[in-house]
C-alpha cells in the first residue's frame, strides 16, 4: 500500500508535489485525479513511480478504495479561478464543496494519519493591512474564496469532531512549470509567459499595479511535505506564501527584461471578484512548520519562462 495520496495529483501543484515525496524517498505515490485539468503529461517524469486512479472527487467509495491503507493525503483536487466560479459556479461549488467533503469522509473513514488541504489566500478577500496573518477575519470576494474557506472549515470541524488530523494551507498565487496556460481562467504569469513566448501584449484588468505574493510551486511543495510531518497543529491553518508582493505591471516588466523585448501590455476593466492587494505573513508557518521558500520572485520567474520556452520548443 502506498503511504501517500494526491488527490488532484495530475495537476501542476500535486504532480509538484508527488516529485517532492518521490525525491524524498517515497517509494510510489498513489495519484487521485479524474483528468478535467489534470493532464496525465504532468506524470511523465514519475510515471513509473505513481498509481493513478482516474476518480472523480464526488465520488466517495472510489475515494475510499484509493486510500486504503495509506497514511498521508494531500488534497490538491479542486476546480480553481476566481473568474470561473462567477461565469459558472455550479461545478466549482460541487466539486470544491461536496468533493473536499467527500475526500475527507473517505479519510476520515479509512484512519488517515494527516491530511493537508490546499486552501486559498483569497479566504481573506480586500484587507487593508498587509501583510495577512492567519488570525484576521475572512471576507471571501467571490464563490471560489468562499468554497475554498468551507474547506477549511471542514478540516477544522473533521479535526475536532471525526478524529481527522488535518492541516489547510493556504496557498498565495502559486505558479511555475506545468502551469497550464490554456484558458483565459489560466493563472496570470502562465498567461503573461505564453505573450512573452509569442510577442504578443497581455490584457491586464485594471491598472496592473495590483499586487500578488507569487509563490513558486517547489516552496509549495516543500510546504506540504512539512505540513504533512510536523506534530501537532491539527485543525489549525496556515498561510502558505512566499512574504513578497510584486504588481502585475511589475511581473510584465521584468518578463520583458528577461527577453529583452519591450511590448506595451492592453489594460482593460477590472475584473469582477479581484483582490486588490495580497501578500502573506508567513511567520506562523515558519514557526510551526518550518517553512523556508527558497524562491525569490527574479529566480522562480525566470526558471518558468525557461520551463514554457523548452516545452514550446
Ligand atoms: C486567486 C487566489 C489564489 C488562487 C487562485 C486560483 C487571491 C489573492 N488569490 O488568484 O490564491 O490560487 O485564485 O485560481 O485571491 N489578470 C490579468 N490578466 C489576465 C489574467 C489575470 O490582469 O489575463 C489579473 C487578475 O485580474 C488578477 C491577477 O491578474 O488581478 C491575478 O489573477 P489570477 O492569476 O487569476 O489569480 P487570482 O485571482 O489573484
Amino acid at each position: 500500500m502506498n503511504k501517500y495520496v494526491v488527490t488532484g495529483g495530475a495537476g501542476f501543484i500535486g504532480s509538484a508535489i508527488e516529485r517532492a515525496l518521490l525525491r524524498d524517498g517515497a517509494s510510489r505515490v498513489t495519484v487521485i485525479d479524474n483528468l478535467r485539468s489534470g493532464k496525465e503529461a504532468n506524470l511523465e517524469d514519475v510515471r513509473s513511480s505513481v498509481d493513478l486512479h482516474r476518480v472523480d472527487i464526488r465520488d466517495y467509495d472510489a475515494l475510499r478504495t484509493a486510500m486504503e491503507g495509506a497514511e498521508i493525503v494531500f488534497h490538491e483536487a479542486a476546480i480553481p479561478s476566481v473568474p470561473l466560479s462567477i461565469d459558472d459556479p455550479v461545478p466549482s461549488h460541487e466539486v470544491n464543496i461536496n468533493g473536499t467533503f467527500q475526500v475527507m469522509r473517505a479519510a476520515a473513514a479509512v484512519k488517515i494519519r494527516r491530511l493537508v488541504y490546499a486552501a486559498s489566500s483569497s479566504a481573506y478577500g480586500d484587507t487593508e493591512v498587509q501583510p495577512k496573518a492567519e488570525t484576521m477575519q475572512p471576507a471571501p470576494k467571490s464563490p471560489y474564496a468562499l468554497q475554498k474557506l468551507t474547506g477549511e472549515y471542514y478540516a477544522s470541524v473533521y479535526a475536532s469532531c471525526f478524529g481527522l488530523d488535518t492541516v489547510s494551507l493556504r496557498y498565495f498565487n502559486v505558479y511555475g512549470p506545468r502551469q497550464d496556460p490554456s484558458s483565459p481562467y489560466s493563472g496570470v504569469l502562465s498567461l503573461f509567459i505564453k505573450c512573452i513566448l509569442a510577442g504578443k501584449a497581455p490584457t491586464i484588468f485594471g491598472d496592473g499595479e495590483q499586487s500578488r505574493d507569487f509563490t513558486y510551486v517547489e516552496d509549495v511543495a516543500q510546504l506540504n511535505l512539512k505540513a504533512a510531518r510536523a506534530s501537532g497543529f491539527s485543525g489549525r491553518m496556515y498561510n502558505g506564501g512566499n512574504g513578497g508582493r510584486i504588481t502585475l505591471n511589475q511581473a510584465w516588466s521584468l518578463l520583458q527584461k528577461f527577453e529583452g523585448v519591450s511590448i506595451p501590455p492592453l489594460y482593460g476593466p477590472p475584473r469582477a471578484g479581484d483582490v486588490r492587494d495580497s501578500q502573506a505573513c508567513t511567520k506562523a508557518a515558519v514557526r510551526d512548520l518550518g517553512h523556508d521558500p527558497k524562491y525569490s520572485f527574479e529566480e522562480g520567474l525566470r526558471l518558468t519562462l525557461e520551463w514554457y520556452r523548452a516545452s514550446v520548443r
